[in-house]
């Protein structure tokens, strides 16, 4: 039986649903000689910003019960650094690559996707879960209105698919909402959740950063739930992330209304973790026998009916 795993996010074409998610599999290239990189459907980079960054001070990851807690603070050699060093590397593997951008100003998010537009590169993920210096620091994706300003703008400059990465704000529907207003071809959810580690030894915050970000298994039905409703209410399509770690996880966002998923966490335990969960996601349709992985998506809502 043929199985039909591929899908179009924008003018994005991927030849299966399943994503490194940024920051936990570095520019792609890091992993080249150990993972057949071009059996990925994308690379989705490591979280760029104009200026290179060198990140927040140690300690940056500590492990948690079912997930790890991270206060990398955006570490990355900057966008010139990306394209000159690491972007003709990456594109020699014949994949569609994704950046993901940050900022510290909305003028930061519209210079990144100016830059970006004239690059080599089929499409951006905006991670508005970054602090807005201009406004003492709150995430961008927390408020609908910065939200919307970033996505206007950023859609004014790049003319190719958009992906916007929120928060898992209280109002991430009003959120998604508004980045599709203002153009995004896709939604891809959720960003860590903000949590805290304390050391009783030391009797201090783990992390150098004092609070960092939860993610992996810990998260997943937090996701799921968000990934339910945000897709419930949108036209465009929505890619799931939240502890993904196998094909039933993968599944499961599918079927919670996801047209595709990312993987994070589970790339830090085993870097073949997205090439797994594809073949996982494979062998339940044959299972199953559904020849296309979109008779799925969103068929736990259908169910409910
Ligand atoms: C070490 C680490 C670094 C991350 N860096 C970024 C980043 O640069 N940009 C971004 O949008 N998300 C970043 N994330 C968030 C992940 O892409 C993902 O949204 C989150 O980890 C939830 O997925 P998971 O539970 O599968 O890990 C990072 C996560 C981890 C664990």
């Amino acid at each position: 039986m043929k199985l039909e795993l591929s899908l179009n996010i924008g003018g994005l074409h991927l030849s299966n649903p399943v994503l490194p998610a940024s920051g936990t599999f570095g520019y792609g290239i890091e992993y080249e000689e150990m993972v057949p990189l071009n059996q990925l459907s994308a690379i989705i980079t490591k979280g760029l910003t104009l200026k290179p960054r060198e990140g927040n001070k140690p300690s940056r990851i500590v492990e948690t019960a079912s997930g790890v807690l991270n206060s990398v603070g955006l570490e990355n050699i900057g966008i010139e650094g990306f394209i000159k060093e690491k972007l003709p590397k990456v594109r020699k593997h014949n994949i569609p690559i994704i950046v993901n951008i940050g900022g510290e100003t909305i003028a930061e998010y519209e210079e990144l996707a100016n830059i970006l537009d004239t690059e080599d590169v089929e499409a951006l993920e905006v991670n508005i879960s970054c602090p807005n210096v201009q406004e003492g620091g709150a995430s961008f994706g927390k408020d609908p209105k910065i939200a919307g300003l970033v996505l206007e703008k950023v859609r004014k400059r790049f003319s190719r698919t958009i992906i916007a990465k929120i928060p898992p704000a209280d109002n991430i529907c009003q959120i998604a909402l508004i980045c599709q207003k203002e153009g995004a071809d896709s939604i891809s959810l959720i960003n860590t959740i903000k949590a805290l580690a304390i050391d009783i030894e030391t009797q201090r915050p783990i992390l150098g950063g004092i609070f960092g970000g939860l993610s992996g298994p810990a998260i997943k039905p937090v996701a799921l739930k968000m990934v339910w409703e945000v897709s419930s209410l949108l036209d465009i399509p929505v890619i799931g992330i939240g502890g993904i770690f196998s094909g039933s996880d993968a599944i499961e966002f599918i079927l919670a209304g996801s047209c595709a998923v990312q993987v994070g966490t589970a790339n830090l335990v085993d870097p073949f973790s997205c090439i797994k969960i594809t073949e996982g996601i494979r062998e339940y349709m044959a299972k199953k026998n559904i020849g296309d992985i979109k008779e799925l998506i969103g068929k736990a809502k259908e169910a409910m009916k």
